[in-house]
C-alpha cells in the first residue's frame, strides 16, 4: 500500500520527535530505526552482603555467611541479565553492610560518580547488604550529581536457600538501571518486585523478602522486566543537590543516641567527648527529650555540637520543630521526617557546608 502523504509525514514527525527527544539516552534514541535497539550498558558494583551470600543447607534462609559470592560468579548466576543490557561487573568491597563506614561510603560513592560522568555507562547497580542500605541509597542520593539512573539492591535470603530472592532482586535492578524511564528519579531500590526512593526506603523486618518499606509508599514496581511508575520523588537529589561527592573527602563524626525511659545524659556526654559535632537523639515518640537529658544536650550545643531531634520511630509521620522541645530557644534541628541513620549522613554532609544550626534545618526540610 503507497503511503499517502499523512501517514508518511506523521511517520517522519514521529521519527523525528522521537530522534530529536532531548534527555533520551543513547540506547533510547533510536528506538523508531529498524536496527535493534542498542542496549543500555550497566555497571554492576558489588560491595557484599547476603545477595552474595551462602548457607550451608537450601534450608538455611537465615543462617549463613553473607560476603562470600565474588561478582562474576553472581552475575553468571543471572544469565537473564543479557537480555537486558550490556553488563559488566566491579568488585567495590566484599564485607557485610554493617561494617559500613564513612569511608567506605565515600569512596563507593566516588566510584559511582566517576563512572556516571563515562559515555560508556548508562546506568550503575549496586549490590549490597541490607542492613544499612538504605544509609548508601540516601548517601549517593544527596551526593552523586547524575541523572542516570542508580540501582542499590540487596536480598534477605542468600542464593543457596530455596526461594531465594537475590536473583529476581538483581534482575529487577538491572532491568531498571537500563530503563529510559529512570532518568531523573534519583537513587532506587529495588527489593520485592516494588521500586523505593532512597530518599524514604528503610529496612522494616529483619528476615523476610518483603522487609523495605517507605513511609510514603513506593514509586512504582518493575514486573517481568518491565517499570511502572505511580508516584515520583519530592525532595532535592543528585543534580538538585547542594552537596557534590567529588569535592567531599571526609564526613565529620556525627552519632546516635537511642532515647528510652530512664534514660541519662552519658552516652550523650561520651558521644561529644568523643569527637562528635553532632548528636542525632533518636528520641521516643515525636521526638521527645527526657527531662534529665535536656540540660546535658543545651551544655553540648553551647559548646558547639549541633543537637537533632529524630524520632526511634520509622514511619508514618515526622518530628515537628518546637512541638515536643522549644527547638528556636535551644538552637536545636527537628529531623523533619528522616530517621536517625539517615539524619546521621545529612547533618555529616549538612556540616560539610555550615554550622548553623537554622541552615541544617533547611537542610533537612528540602533533602
Ligand atoms: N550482614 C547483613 C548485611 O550484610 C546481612 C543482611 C543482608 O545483606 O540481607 O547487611
Amino acid at each position: 500500500m503507497t503511503p499517502t502523504p499523512t501517514r508518511l509525514m506523521s511517520a517522519l514527525g514521529c521519527a523525528l520527535a522521537l530522534t530529536l527527544l532531548p534527555g533520551l539516552p543513547a540506547h533510547a534514541q533510536n528506538a523508531t530505526s529498524t536496527a535493534p535497539a542498542k542496549k543500555a550498558q550497566v555497571v554492576i558494583l558489588a560491595t557484599g552482603g547476603t545477595i552474595a551470600g551462602a548457607g550451608a543447607t537450601a534450608a538455611n534462609s537465615a543462617t549463613y555467611q553473607a560476603a562470600k559470592v565474588p561478582v562474576d560468579k553472581l552475575l553468571a548466576s543471572v544469565p537473564e541479565l543479557g537480555s537486558l543490557a550490556q553488563v559488566r561487573g566491579e568488585q567495590v568491597f566484599q564485607i557485610a553492610s554493617e561494617s559500613f563506614t564513612n569511608e567506605h561510603l565515600v569512596q563507593l560513592a566516588k566510584r559511582v560518580s566517576a563512572l556516571s560522568k563515562q559515555a560508556d555507562v548508562d546506568g550503575i547497580v549496586i549490590t549490597h547488604g541490607t542492613d544499612t542500605l538504605e544509609e548508601t541509597a540516601f548517601f549517593l542520593n544527596l551526593t552523586v550529581r547524575t541523572t542516570k539512573p542508580i540501582v542499590v539492591v540487596g536480598s534477605m535470603r542468600p542464593g543457596t536457600a530455596l526461594s531465594a530472592d537475590g536473583a529476581l532482586n538483581l534482575y529487577n535492578a538491572v532491568a531498571t538501571a537500563a530503563s529510559p524511564t529512570a532518568v531523573g528519579k534519583g537513587v532506587l531500590v529495588t527489593m520485592n518486585d516494588e521500586i523505593n526512593t532512597g530518599r524514604d526506603v528503610t529496612k522494616a523486618a529483619n528476615i523476610r523478602p518483603d522487609a523495605f518499606k517507605s513511609p510514603w509508599g513506593a514509586l512504582g514496581m518493575v514486573v517481568e522486566g518491565q517499570t511502572h511508575w505511580f508516584r515520583a520523588p519530592a525532595k532535592r537529589h543528585t543534580v538538585n543537590s547542594e552537596f557534590d561527592i567529588d569535592q567531599i573527602q571526609a564526613l565529620p563524626q556525627v552519632d546516635i543516641a537511642y532515647g528510652h525511659g530512664n534514660a541519662s545524659p552519658v552516652a550523650y556526654q561520651a558521644l561529644a567527648a568523643s569527637g562528635a559535632k553532632a548528636l542525632i537523639h533518636a528520641g521516643t515518640g515525636n521526638g521527645s527529650v527526657s527531662k534529665d537529658v535536656v540540660p546535658a544536650l543545651r551544655e553540648l550545643r553551647a559548646k558547639g555540637v549541633q543537637v537533632i531531634r529524630s524520632s526511634r520511630i520509622d514511619g508514618g509521620g515526622f518530628v515537628i520543630r518546637n512541638a515536643e522541645q522549644p527547638d528556636d530557644q535551644y538552637d536545636w534541628v527537628a529531623a523533619h521526617d528522616l530517621n536517625p541513620q539517615k539524619a546521621r549522613l545529612l547533618a555529616a554532609l549538612a556540616l560539610t557546608r555550615t554550622q548553623d544550626a537554622k541552615a541544617i534545618q533547611r537542610f533537612f526540610l528540602e533533602y
